[in-house]
Formats: structure tokens, sequence, C-alpha cells
């Protein structure tokens, strides 16, 4: 099952995602590994794994169209049936949104309605929040907004900070991210009308 990841940093989840695979809890095929900056270190992770990586550096483009244009062109030599951003910070325009429409996921780190953009983790702490999480949606057209497929939560302790929190939401991330993509490799998860279905049944928002 051909996958297409996006990173633009550590690659702690595509990692996750190696890792499954090699210990074959997950059948898919990382075509390649293409990050919007050269000295993500995923992109090291991919090289160790024999996966074909790529930087392309959104600098060199003189608009986020052009970037993103010439972005979907490099996934689509891969011809993935699946593109998982996994730390890809950037903003996508709404043509390549819609190009992967119901076959692109995101991982965002937070409960997704809730804290939507950056600094998730020190958010919640500065609101008071009782317990924190991950989520994992397909992408749409709006930034953290699509449907989301699996959430998992972590409590708040009372001396949490954003880097100890953003730790436990790492652990999770790893568990939730390999679950997410196995089921849509598998079949089990779609997009149907803007919404994830898995089994066929509506996920609930
Ligand atoms: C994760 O916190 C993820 O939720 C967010 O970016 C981070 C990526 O971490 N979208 P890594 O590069 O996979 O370690």
């Amino acid at each position: 099952f051909p996958v297409v990841v996006l990173i633009s940093g550590s690659g702690s989840n595509l990692q996750a995602l190696i890792d499954q695979s090699l210990q074959g809890n997950l059948d898919i095929d990382i075509k390649a590994v293409i990050s919007n900056k050269a000295s993500a270190f995923g992109l090291e992770r991919a090289a160790k794994a024999g996966i074909a990586s790529h930087a392309l550096d959104h600098k060199q483009f003189e608009s986020r169209e052009a970037f993103d244009h010439a972005l979907m062109e490099l996934i689509d030599q891969y011809q993935p049936k699946l593109v998982v951003l996994a730390g890809f910070m950037r903003i996508l325009t709404e043509d390549f949104t819609r190009h992967y429409e119901g076959r692109m996921l995101n991982i965002h780190p937070s409960l997704l309605p809730k804290y939507k953009g950056l600094n998730t983790h020190q958010r919640a702490i500065d609101a008071g929040e009782a317990e924190h999480g991950v989520s994992v949606h397909f992408v749409t057209s709006e930034l953290d907004a699509g449907s989301v497929v699996l959430q998992a939560n972590t409590e708040i302790s009372s001396d949490e900070t954003a880097d100890s929190l953003a730790q436990k939401v790492h652990a999770l991330e790893h568990i939730i991210y390999p679950l997410s993509v196995k089921w849509f490799s598998s079949g089990r998860l779609t997009f149907q009308h803007g919404q994830a279905v898995l089994d066929g049944e509506a996920l609930p928002e």
C-alpha cells in the first residue's frame, strides 16, 4: 500500500510508522519522505530505512501556490494511495488539500476541536485544562478542522510543563498514528461526504 510521508522536523511519528511496518504490524510501503526543511532529522531516519527522501525548500518558491504545486508533482510521482502529514509545518493551499481529499491524514497535538494551530501544550496548561491529547484527522482546506479519525488523551498534572506534556502526547501519537494508517490501508477507514467512516459507521465528531 503506497504511502508518502511529509515532515518538517524530528520525524518520530515517521519512525513509528517505519517500525510498525518492519515489525509486520502495518502493511504499508513508504515510497518517499519529503521535508520542506533540509535539516529535518526525519530525512536521516528515512535514509537509514532505505526510503527515498527529498528536501523541497519552500523558501525557494515565490508563492505558497508555487511550492504546493511542486510538492504535488513530487508526491504524485510516487502514486501514493495515502499522504501522511507527520509534523509537516506548512499551511496548505486549497488546491493541494482538494487534490488529496479523502487520502491525506494529519496528526495534531490537541483534543480537536480544541486548540487548533500552534503551541497547543502550553495553551492547554494555561487554560487550566484537566486533560489534553492528540487527534488524527483527515485533512481538509480549513486548518486542523477535518473529520477526526482517532483521539487519545492524557491527564494534565499539577506540575505539568509544556515539555513534559509534549512527551506524554508524543507517546500517544506513536500509537494512534500507525493504527489510523493501518485502518486506512486495510480499507476499514474511508472518507465519505466530508466524514471519517470506520467499518461503515461515521465516526463521532
Ligand atoms: C507532533 O507533535 C505532531 O502532533 C505535530 O508535529 C509533531 C511532529 O513530531 N503535528 P515528530 O516530527 O513526528 O517527532
